[in-house]
């Protein structure tokens, strides 16, 4: 605790804006010389071997460490490993009694949980043990519907002891989100809460989840009583958390899993209507996550790590669970809303507990800064020391407010930039190294390779937009494959230039400032049609799909429409049938829309703005020009408006979304 207060940046003399780690921060970090990533670049494979070694305990060697061919790519070729064994089994002999998940429930009436390290591991093998016992092995699908528990940690992990696959789908999602997602993965345990406390609400589980079970045909589902609503539990099917476990032994051996097994599944949106279960690989991927979490947020022993991204999403599986466990670290959870019972929750908690780092999403500090400074200026927020950034661009404005509000212009900001594929932070300056730059996410980590390329595949200089890629060397814990979905995977990443290079989907420009020969890399934003709605990854094809269903639509086009706290919303396009136009006629099939895309995709999904239109712009055969439509509610430029084939359209929409671009649709239009 002595380090409170202490400054860990300082402004570059020469450039405003620009910050550097001080000498503080560079005495105390784990990375702080910059050659680490000439000695990477130099020999990628003996850098993660060496790196791997030192991250993980393996049962058994590899007899090579990497075998790529294009899309494929495997590491750690023969070895043995266990990711509970290494969050905890190894760890209790210097950590049995250390803090591994404090738990800070939303009710305030509500006392907080601490799990050492030997009451996880207890947990855990009692869950294994019950788990085998209904049937489950190894590579069994396992889907969780699971709130930001203690519980769901115990059961990743029991999941990992023996072997099974989680595949966890966030709350937000809706139960038949849930159903696409199990029967995709042929996924017959489930394993969910009865409720949780978000926003001084009880959010029921279980009785929502009920009608899926059965058209399911599950022959599991696990039940934590969490909130104690009493659910219907069905004989033979359903089985409370606490049953099962009470007469468990506290030991089940942990499985040896080859590193090139599938670590876990986990469902992301991409550019066509159905989600595709991304593959993470056991070896790698815990490699990653455990080396990431302690060069990126320079975790010591003593620190403790906020970080509020729910278990649902990639950020949960790698920082919130998985990687600080991996390091012996102590990672703090928190169930429920920010703005519950007042909007300090958060400064409150980091307050309380003495937080070392905090990672949150953009999204989330524009809301908050929103509810005014005074609720973070009752707070003592001195133990911080190293904040991080993730899941959208961040605007320099609320760069700038988190660097002096929240870290009090004494801690580096981490803007880490990955995704659900990559499966840990791939591009992003390092506490030790810097430079910290509003908006800039920064080099790619050591050992792996980043780009930003033209439409031919050339690299582009300084300055100029282009397309986001990787090149070999990969990060190692990026994805293993789409679940059963070969030609999807080449598709979605490996096309745009040939199996060889990966693109990200997303926009980016190279800065002219490099760090050891690594340039700098500024993050703009996806270019497919993928969301990023409060930092939570949609694809427009499934909204799409969703309100298609209706009746009465005769078309819908959706895309993202910018928005002041979130990034971005769904927008909807849609064409009614005739019957449907009068003002209240209009004011239901709206509330149809709205409770459809809900019901489909959840409540995360609900679209910001609903547009009644008579006809959006097509190509000559019939395909919907998306950019139009973009560019329409952005008041942005349009492009080329010739190559619609039906231009007259613009104008009436222009009209509805208020257009005022570059664009002089009117005069082109008439
Ligand atoms: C997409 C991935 C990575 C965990 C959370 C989201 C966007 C992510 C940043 C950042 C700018 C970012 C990208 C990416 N994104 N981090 N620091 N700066 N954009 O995971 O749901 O798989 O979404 O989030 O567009 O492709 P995800």
């Amino acid at each position: 605790m002595s380090d409170s207060g202490k400054k860990w940046v300082k402004e570059d003399p020469e450039r405003d804006g620009v910050y550097w780690p001080n000498e503080n921060m560079k005495e105390r970090a784990w990375l702080s010389d910059p050659e680490i990533y000439e000695k990477a670049r130099k020999n990628p494979k003996s850098f993660w071997a060496e790196k791997a070694k030192e991250a993980l305990d393996w049962f058994k060697e590899w007899d090579e460490v990497e075998e790529w061919n294009p899309p494929y790519f495997n590491w750690f070729l023969g070895s043995e490993t266990n990711l509970s064994y290494n969050c905890l089994d190894r760890h209790l002999e210097d950590k049995r009694n250390k803090a591994a998940i404090i738990w800070e429930p939303e009710p305030v009436e509500e006392k907080e949980r601490v799990l050492t390290y030997q009451d996880l591991y207890r947990e855990v093998n009692k869950l294994a043990n019950a788990m085998k016992n209904l049937g489950i092995e190894k590579g069994d699908p396992v889907t969780f519907w699971m709130p930001l528990i203690p519980e769901t940690a115990v059961a990743a992990l029991a999941c990992q002891r023996i072997g099974a696959w989680h595949s966890i789908v966030y709350t937000a999602f809706s139960p038949d989100a849930v159903k696409d997602r199990m029967k995709d993965a042929g996924s017959t345990t489930l394993i969910t809460a009865d409720g949780f406390f978000r926003g001084g609400k009880t959010m029921k589980l279980k009785e929502k989840i009920d009608k899926v079970l059965d058209e399911v045909d599950a022959e599991n589902c696990i039940v934590i009583n969490r909130a104690k609503t009493d659910p219907d539990m069905k004989e033979g099917r359903d089985y409370f958390y606490d049953d099962i476990t009470e007469n468990e032994d506290a030991y089940s051996e942990p499985e040896p899993i080859d590193a090139e097994d599938t670590g876990f599944l986990l469902y992301t949106s991409g550019t066509t209507g159905k989600p595709k279960g991304i593959k993470h690989s056991c070896g790698a991927y815990a490699a990653q996550a455990a080396l990431t979490t302690k060069w990126v947020f320079d975790l010591h022993p003593q620190d403790i790590f906020f970080s509020t991204a729910d278990i649902g999403w990639i950020t949960g599986h790698s920082y919130t669970l998985y990687g600080p466990l991996l390091n012996g670290g102590t990672t703090l959870w928190y169930e429920g809303s920010p703005y519950f019972p007042e909007s300090d929750r958060w400064w409150k908690i980091i307050e309380k507990y003495g937080a070392n780092v905090f990672y949150t999403a953009p999204t989330a500090l524009r809301a908050l800064r929103k509810e005014g400074d005074e609720w973070i200026e009752k707070h003592d927020l001195s133990t911080l020391r190293i904040l991080g950034s993730v899941g959208e661009p961040i605007d320099p404005d609320t760069w700038n407010w988190y660097f002096e509000k929240v870290g009090e212009k004494r801690c580096p900001i981490v803007d880490t930039y990955w995704q659900t594929e990559t499966g840990g932070i791939l591009l992003t300056s390092l506490p030790g190294i810097g430079p910290f730059i509003p908006g800039v996410a920064g080099p790619a980590i050591p050992g792996i390779q980043y780009d930003v390329l033209d439409a031919t595949g050339e690299p582009l200089g300084p300055g100029e937009s282009g397309k986001v890629v990787q090149k070999h060397p990969f990060g190692i814990g990026m994805l293993r494959g789409i679940y059963e979905a070969h030609d999807k995977y080449v598709e979605e990443y490996w096309s745009e230039y040939g199996l060889e290079t990966y693109f990200s989907g997303d926009g980016g420009r190279k800065m002219d400032i490099e760090v050891d020969d690594q340039p700098l890399i500024q993050i703009t934003g996806r270019m497919d049609d993928v969301l990023e709605v409060a930092g939570h990854r949609l694809g427009t094809a499934e909204i799409e799909d969703a309100v298609s269903e209706l009746d009465e639509i005769v078309e819908v086009a959706v895309v993202g429409e910018p928005h002041d706290v979130k990034g971005e919303v769904p927008a909807v396009f849609a064409i009614a049938k005739s019957g449907n136009d009068t003002e209240e006629g209009r004011k239901e099939l709206e509330k149809k829309i709205m409770d459809k895309v809900r019901e489909r995709v959840g409540p995360v999904a609900s679209p910001g703005a609903i547009y009644f239109v008579s006809d959006v712009p097509r190509t000559e055969s019939g395909k919907v020009i998306r950019r139009f439509l973009k560019g329409l509610v952005r008041d942005d430029e349009l492009g080329d408006m010739t190559t619609a084939s039906n231009p007259g359209c613009l104008k009436e929409l222009a009209e509805k979304v208020n257009y005022e671009g570059p664009e002089d649709i009117v005069s082109f239009t008439t």
